[in-house]
């Protein structure tokens, strides 16, 4: 078992019904994805949380790191099992970077703009990244893990030096100290009552505040994918989270998985 937080975690500000109602809290663990994931397949219930003040080996897309800075970020990661069958892993990215955007802009009036598929952005640096994971059976999706990192009150300098220009947190944006443990209950709130919808609903609400939020509409893209290198168009998203590009080659293409190497500001006609 992980070592547990030493310093009492304020759970007074939890007031989601079902996610963190049963949480693990710990001070530090390698992956809280990889706990949690561990936890799911022993049987975890729904809104079971994995939160960690440091991660030795958190992950990213494509094999990344996510840096943790002890006192100054929130991560964590939440046990899923969706019922709507719509429900994948690209599906669920979208909707925690919703989620957390949605809380961001009303706690303190800034604009922040979602980068396909799951980073959170204040200009060009990044400020939050999702990375779900699932496990699927026939009919849908077994278990997923929604994981999410929030750089909150890092200063620039705390950045490893190979991210320190693409990387921000909230108070760098904001200018002062934010209180993590209410911003992480007003979070965790959220994610819940989204979710909800979603299960009754289904993904597209979800999708029209994702779009609404798109920094890359209309903006001709370097677009880093298996096999290659993509350039063209984004024409938009489809209904299962996919990006779709007006490839420079012609003809228009679908993207479930990639990674925007570069944005270019020339808008297509
Ligand atoms: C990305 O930038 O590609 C996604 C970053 C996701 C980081 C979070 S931190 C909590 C959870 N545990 C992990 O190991 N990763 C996610």
């Amino acid at each position: 078992m992980p070592e547990p937080l030493l310093d009492d975690f304020p759970c007074r500000f939890l007031k989601a019904q079902t996610f963190g109602q049963n949480h693990y809290l710990l001070q530090k663990v390698d992956s809280t994805n990889q706990f949690a994931k561990k936890l799911a397949a022993e049987g975890a219930a729904e809104g079971t949380l994995v939160y960690a003040e440091q991660q030795t080996k958190g992950r990213g897309r494509w094999g990344r790191n996510w840096e943790s800075h002890p006192g100054k970020g929130l991560q964590f990661s939440l046990v899923l099992r969706p019922k709507q069958q719509s429900s994948s892993g690209p599906l669920l990215t979208l909707l925690g970077a919703v989620s957390v955007v949605t809380v961001l802009e009303d706690t303190f009036r800034v604009r922040f703009q979602l980068q396909w598929p799951n980073d959170l952005v204040f200009g060009e640096r990044k400020i939050a990244g999702v990375l779900t994971e699932t496990l699927r059976n026939r009919s849908g999706v077994a278990y997923a893990v929604l994981g999410i990192g929030l750089n909150v009150n890092q200063r620039q300098g705390l950045f490893s030096p190979q991210i320190r220009e693409r990387a921000a947190s909230l108070a760098m944006v904001i200018g002062k100290d934010v209180d993590r443990f209410r911003l992480f209950a007003d979070i965790l709130f959220q994610l819940e009552s989204d979710y909800n919808v979603v299960q009754q609903l289904g993904y597209r609400s979800i999708l029209e505040r994702w779009v609404s939020h798109s920094n890359l509409l209309e903006k001709k893209i370097v677009l880093k994918v298996n096999d290659g290198v993509e350039r063209g168009w984004v024409k938009g998203f489809h209904s299962n989270g996919d990006l779709i590009l007006l490839s420079e080659k012609g003809g228009s293409k679908r993207f479930s998985n990639g990674h925007v190497l570069e944005v270019q500001h020339a808008a297509c006609d």
